[in-house]
């Protein structure tokens, strides 16, 4: 699949498949996002990758803006140590993961972490060390449904030329 054609098709999925996903899978996901830009080229990001039924259940009731993480079949937790540009890093990391997740077939979603009050929470459940800030959870499974893209403002409503 090509640049254009993920980004097209990518989409929240918050509905999934019970059909586990492969290691190797989780792995190219992992792969793909510490490949993003980094400042300073500090790579400050740590992945925890979760599959445990349990975990997955209590990490649903801690987020609670992502309370479908309950029904995913793992969840990536992306961390960044405390660093000036943490979060630019670990969203940048966010979305590589995305686009993967578009290329191999399988549904993901952006759940908030920086800024909800659930993050210590969410730190404490995952054993992270002190001094790393989370930036989001991404549950991820086989879609269940068939993927209906947002509407988003057209080109023309975006787009400045010169000047705003
Ligand atoms: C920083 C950020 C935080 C988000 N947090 C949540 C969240 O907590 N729960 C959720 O269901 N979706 C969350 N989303 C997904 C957005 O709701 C979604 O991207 C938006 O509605 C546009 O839909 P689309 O991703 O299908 O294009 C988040 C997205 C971003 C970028």
């Amino acid at each position: 699949m090509d640049t254009f054609s993920a980004i097209n098709k990518r989409a929240s999925v918050r509905e999934y498949q019970s059909r586990p996903i492969e290691k190797d899978l989780l792995e190219k996901l992992i792969d793909a996002g510490r490949r993003a830009p980094t400042a300073r080229a500090v790579e400050p990001w740590e992945f925890v990758v979760i599959q445990d039924r349990e975990t997955l259940k209590t990490l649903g009731k801690i987020a609670t803006s992502g309370g479908f993480i309950k029904d995913a079949l793992a969840c990536i937790a992306i961390f960044c140590q405390d660093t000036k540009y943490y979060l630019e890093d670990g969203s940048a990391a966010t979305e590589n993961v995305l686009l993967a997740a578009v290329e191999l077939g399988l549904g993901a979603c952006w759940v908030a972490g920086d800024k909800k009050p659930y993050v210590d929470e969410v730190a404490g459940l995952l054993g992270v060390p002190a001094g790393f800030k989370l930036i989001s959870l991404i549950p991820l499974g086989w879609p269940k449904k068939e993927i209906k893209q947002l509407k988003k403002r057209n080109l023309e409503q975006v787009i400045h030329w010169e000047k705003f």
